[in-house]
């Protein structure tokens, strides 16, 4: 099969692969369509470290290839995605509700493109199937849900994680794929007013939340929050710039007005 494979910082390039084995509690998915993350980005530029051969791509949709034994509810054929956090499911951490933190370890339960072969590739072999596949409804394409193992997953998260309440001010800072997730989601919560600050004004977001029409710099982010709100503190912030540039942005959170 053909896969995109980490070689070194700055190079990603096509190779043959044998397709995966099938072992016990597996499902080998055939990939019909994935997509890149602000993560990959990381990868390529080597902020982020994963070993040279690894296939990169953690945004798998496509259909059931062949199912390891001990794998029920699933038949060959059927559409599915799998998530980008692929936990076991069983252990502490996950039965607690913490799977992305399977194991124990920080972000134990990301494995595909970081710790075992990604889905940027013609097959995937994914672990603990019986815990990671999800129907794709018949009604959807795959194009629909290509957002669903990651982006939209995480941008929710961050919205659920964030313990937003009916009729919060919330300040979303970046707007790209996950930042736009985190302003729907946090829509979604019943926030009254969202703030949305990137340096690129991008459509989605003036539909989803209100723009804060600057473009910050590392330093600006409490000026940027304290000048839209009026000098009230934000009842939640949200970062998704991928940069530690809008820590700053700490201080202005609910209680600490500033
Ligand atoms: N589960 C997870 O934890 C998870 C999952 C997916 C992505 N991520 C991470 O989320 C981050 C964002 O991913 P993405 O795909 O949306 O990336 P992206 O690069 O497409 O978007 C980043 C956005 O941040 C904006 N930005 C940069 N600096 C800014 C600043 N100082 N203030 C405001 N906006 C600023 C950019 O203009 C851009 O629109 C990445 O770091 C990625 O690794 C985490
Ligand atoms: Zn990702
Ligand atoms: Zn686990």
């Amino acid at each position: 099969m053909k896969a995109a494979v980490f070689v070194e910082p700055g190079r990603i390039t096509l190779e043959e692969r044998p397709v995966p084995t099938v072992g016990p509690g597996d499902a080998l998915i055939r990939i019909t369509t994935t997509t890149i993350c602000g993560t990959d980005i990381h990868i390529l530029k080597g902020e982020y470290p994963v070993r040279p051969g690894l296939i990169v791509g953690h945004e798998p949709v496509g259909v059931i290839e062949e199912l390891g034994e001990g794998v029920t509810g699933y038949d060959v054929g059927q559409r599915v995605i799998v998530g980008a956090i692929t936990p076991c499911g069983q252990c502490y951490h996950c039965l607690d509700g913490h799977q992305a933190q399977c194991g124990g370890k920080p972000i134990g339960g990301w494995r595909f493109g970081n710790s075992i072969d990604g889905c940027q590739a013609e097959y995937l072999l994914v672990p603990n199937a019986q815990a990671n596949l999800s129907l794709i409804p018949d009604g959807l394409t795959d194009e629909q849900v290509l957002m669903c193992p990651d982006i939209m997953s995480t941008g929710f998260g961050g919205a659920e994680f964030g313990q937003i309440k009916i009729g919060d001010t919330v300040a979303v800072f970046a707007q790209g794929p996950i930042g736009l997730c985190v302003t729907a989601g946090t829509k979604l919560k019943g926030a009254t007013r969202i703030i949305v600050v990137d340096l690129i004004v991008r459509a989605g977001s003036c539909d989803l939340g209100e723009l804060a029409p600057i473009a910050p710099r590392p330093t600006d982010c409490r000026r940027t929050g304290s000048r839209c709100t009026g000098g009230c503190a934000l009842d939640q912030r949200s970062v998704a710039t991928g940069r530690d540039s809008v820590a700053d942005s700490n201080g202005f959170v609910r209680g600490r007005c500033l």
